[in-house]
């Protein structure tokens, strides 16, 4: 096998418009493929010795069933991952209202948030084993000011780690704060509940939400409560006391804007591990408790706990929150994050 970067039709969006589905693959046989539609994640794999590998990813058969997804699964988030209380708020004395896509509040960008349109390939297109998707987010796009060109940079290296890059530039001061939205199940993205995954995150502190999940603006110790991920523990047995499952934040201890390790899980049932590697402060756990897909890919239906997600980003809600630094894009300053997805087979759980 060689390293390569291979292109097929991913279907067609309500509008008409076709879309694609890019794979790059590594000469040891890891994988990773991702689609123009919504820069979206769409499966992820490490070598496995000349046979095509387990597929880790959560994902559609085609952009047509993701357009339909309501989980953002794979999606690109932005402008702003998370909930913003109230679908608002006031810079420099204006009030600015956003979509209320999950009313009253504003959810992962809105309702045709970034990780819902269709993205350009750039061209050139980058050299193996890069592929990059660049978006025009124009002036007043779900109520954010100012028009923001963001890109996002896939890159597939050895042994098997997907380097994500987003990098953002606006023409008036914006809230900025993107993730990836990616599924992962380790055993393979059909193999059901992940509640036996075990999860580490590095982090001692997290921040509270009311019952509309909207940050508090509190930052409290994990210690003593059950998103004590600190040490690594089985993902089920945390969850026994939150029925609903973790949808949560997390600061990542001694976040200063360089590369730092963020989590850490793993399966013992396929042995595999996945590391999270992040330059972002934050990081948000969620156990997929309202996964409901019925077309996701090889024909699998993911219900509730088929896969985690781990969001890389900066501090939830930050424009409602003074005492939460704030992710605001302003012209002239180029937004950059990196956040890298390092995958291992064969460990000795
Ligand atoms: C949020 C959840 C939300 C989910 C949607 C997560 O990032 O934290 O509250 O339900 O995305 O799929």
């Amino acid at each position: 096998m060689s390293d390569t970067i291979s292109v097929k039709p991913f279907g067609r969006l309500r509008n008409g418009e076709e879309t694609l589905l890019y794979t790059l693959s590594g000469e040891n046989g890891a994988w990773a493929s991702v689609t123009d539609y919504g820069a979206s994640l769409v499966g992820f794999s490490g070598p496995s010795d000349g046979i095509p590998g387990t597929d880790i990813a959560l994902s559609c058969e085609s952009a047509t069933a993701l357009e339909r997804d309501t989980s953002y699964i794979g999606a690109m988030i932005g402008r702003v991952a998370g909930r913003i209380g109230g679908a608002g708020y006031e810079m420099d004395g204006k009030r600015f209202n956003l979509t209320a896509n999950t009313p009253p509040h504003h959810l992962h960008g809105g309702a045709t948030g970034l990780g819902k349109r269709k993205w350009t390939v750039l061209q050139p297109p980058l050299p193996y084993p890069s592929i990059c998707f660049t978006i025009i987010s124009e002036d007043g796009d779900e109520g954010y000011p100012g028009e923001v060109r963001s890109s996002i940079t896939y890159t597939l290296l050895p042994p098997t780690r997907l380097v994500v890059e987003i990098r953002s530039i606006s023409s008036a001061p914006t809230p900025y704060n993107p993730t990836l939205h990616a599924y992962f199940n380790l055993d393979g993205h059909a193999a059901g509940s992940i509640l036996h995954h075990e999860l580490q995150i590095f982090s001692e502190c997290c921040t509270l939400t009311d019952a509309d999940l909207i940050p508090t603006g509190e930052i409290v110790p994990v210690d003593g409560l059950s998103c004590d991920f600190r040490h690594l523990v089985q993902i089920g047995v945390k969850m026994s006391a939150i029925p609903t499952g973790f949808d949560q934040n997390f600061l990542i201890d001694g976040a200063d804007g360089s590369l730092r390790k963020a989590a850490i899980v793993q399966s013992a049932a396929s042995g595999r591990r996945l590391t999270v590697w992040t330059d972002r402060p934050c990081i948000h756990l969620y156990t997929g408790h309202f996964l409901a897909v019925t077309d996701g890919k090889d024909g699998a239906a993911y219900d509730a706990c088929a896969g985690f997600a781990l969001e890389t980003q900066g501090f939830p809600d930050a424009v409602n929150h003074s005492n939460f630094p704030v992710d605001i894009l302003r012209p002239g300053d180029v937004f950059f994050s990196r956040t890298i997805f390092e995958l291992d087979q064969d460990i000795q759980a």
